[in-house]
C-alpha cells in the first residue's frame, strides 16, 4: 500500500547543527534537505541563533516530479522529559513519550506543512495552510542546546488531514500540550490513530544516518 518514501532532513540546533538526522534518532537519513534562514544555510557545525530562527526559513528541493506533493515537519528532539506532566497528555497519541535525542529527552512539533510542491528549479510552491503553523525554536534558558530537525517526506496521494477531534488537527494542535511528544516514526508508519503523512520509511535507502554532528 505504501510507496517508498523519501526522507530528507536538515537538523538545526539553536547553538549546534547536525547534518541530516542526528545519529541515534529515528527516522533517520543522510539525505540532505536544503533549508536556509535568510542567507544562513542549515549545514553541519554552524550555530543558529534564536533571533535568526524566528523568521520562516526557505526550504528548497529538486523534485522527482513537479506533480509530487511533499510534507515538511520541524520537530524539536530535545524536550526535557522530566518537565512534562504526563497526566496532561493523551495516552493513545502521546504516551509513551516519543523518543528524542536520548532517553531523557522527548519531542515537540514545531511545524507541519502538507501539500508542498517544488518547481524543477527547486523553488517551493506553497498553496496550503499548515496543519501546525511554524513555531520558532525556543529552548529554555540554561538547558542543553536543542536539536531541531526538518523532515521532508513525499506525501501519499491518499493523505487526509487529521480529523477535527484529533489533537493534531488544525483546530486542536495549538492547545495545551498537544504539540508535545510528537512521534515522527508513528507519523510515518501510521496506525489508524496517526495520520499517514507519507509512505513507509523503513525501506528507504537513506535509513542509516552517516553524518556526525559536533558542538562548538
Ligand atoms: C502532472 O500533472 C499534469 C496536470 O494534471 C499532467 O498533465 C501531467 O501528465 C502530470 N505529469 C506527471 C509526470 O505525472
Ligand atoms: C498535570 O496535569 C493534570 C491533568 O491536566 C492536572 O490535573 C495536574 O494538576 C497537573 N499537575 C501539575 C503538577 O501541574
Ligand atoms: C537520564 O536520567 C537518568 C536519571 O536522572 C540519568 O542517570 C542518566 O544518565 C540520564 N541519561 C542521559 C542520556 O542523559
Ligand atoms: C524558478 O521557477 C519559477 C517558476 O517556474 C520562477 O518563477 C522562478 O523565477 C525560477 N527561479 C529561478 C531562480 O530560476
Ligand atoms: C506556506 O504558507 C503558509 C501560509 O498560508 C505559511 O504559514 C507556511 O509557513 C508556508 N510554508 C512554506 C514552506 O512556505
Amino acid at each position: 500500500m505504501h510507496v517508498q518514501a523519501l526522507l530528507l532532513a536538515a537538523t538545526a540546533l539553536v547553538s549546534q547543527v547536525y547534518c541530516q538526522t542526528l545519529p541515534g534518532t529515528q527516522p533517520s537519513t543522510n539525505g540532505n534537505l536544503p533549508v536556509a534562514y535568510g542567507t544562513t544555510k542549515v549545514t553541519p557545525g554552524i550555530m543558529l541563533d534564536i533571533a535568526l530562527t524566528k523568521m520562516f526559513p526557505t526550504i528548497s528541493y529538486t523534485p522527482t516530479s513537479t506533480n509530487q506533493t511533499y510534507v515538511v515537519l520541524l520537530v524539536d528532539l530535545s524536550i526535557n522529559a522530566a518537565t512534562i506532566n504526563q497526566s496532561a497528555l493523551v495516552p493513545d497519541m502521546q504516551l509513551p513519550l516519543a523518543p528524542g535525542v536520548n532517553a531523557n529527552r522527548t519531542t515537540r512539533l514545531h511545524y507541519w506543512q502538507p501539500g508542498l510542491t517544488f518547481t524543477s528549479n527547486s523553488t517551493v510552491v506553497n498553496t496550503t495552510t499548515p496543519i501546525a503553523f511554524y513555531n520558532p525554536p525556543g529552548p529554555p534558558a540554561g538547558d542543553i542546546a536543542h536539536t531541531y530537525t526538518f523532515y521532508l517526506f513525499e506525501q501519499e496521494a491518499t493523505f487526509m488531514p487529521p480529523a477535527d477531534n484529533s489533537i493534531l488537527s488544525q483546530g486542536m494542535v495549538n492547545m495545551g500540550m498537544n504539540r508535545m511528544s510528537f512521534n515522527v516514526k508513528n507519523f510515518v508508519e501510521g496506525d489508524g490513530r496517526w495520520p499517514i503523512g507519507c509512505g513507509e520509511l523503513y525501506h528507504g535507502a537513506g535509513y542509516h544516518g552517516q553524518c556526525h554532528g559536533y558542538q562548538r
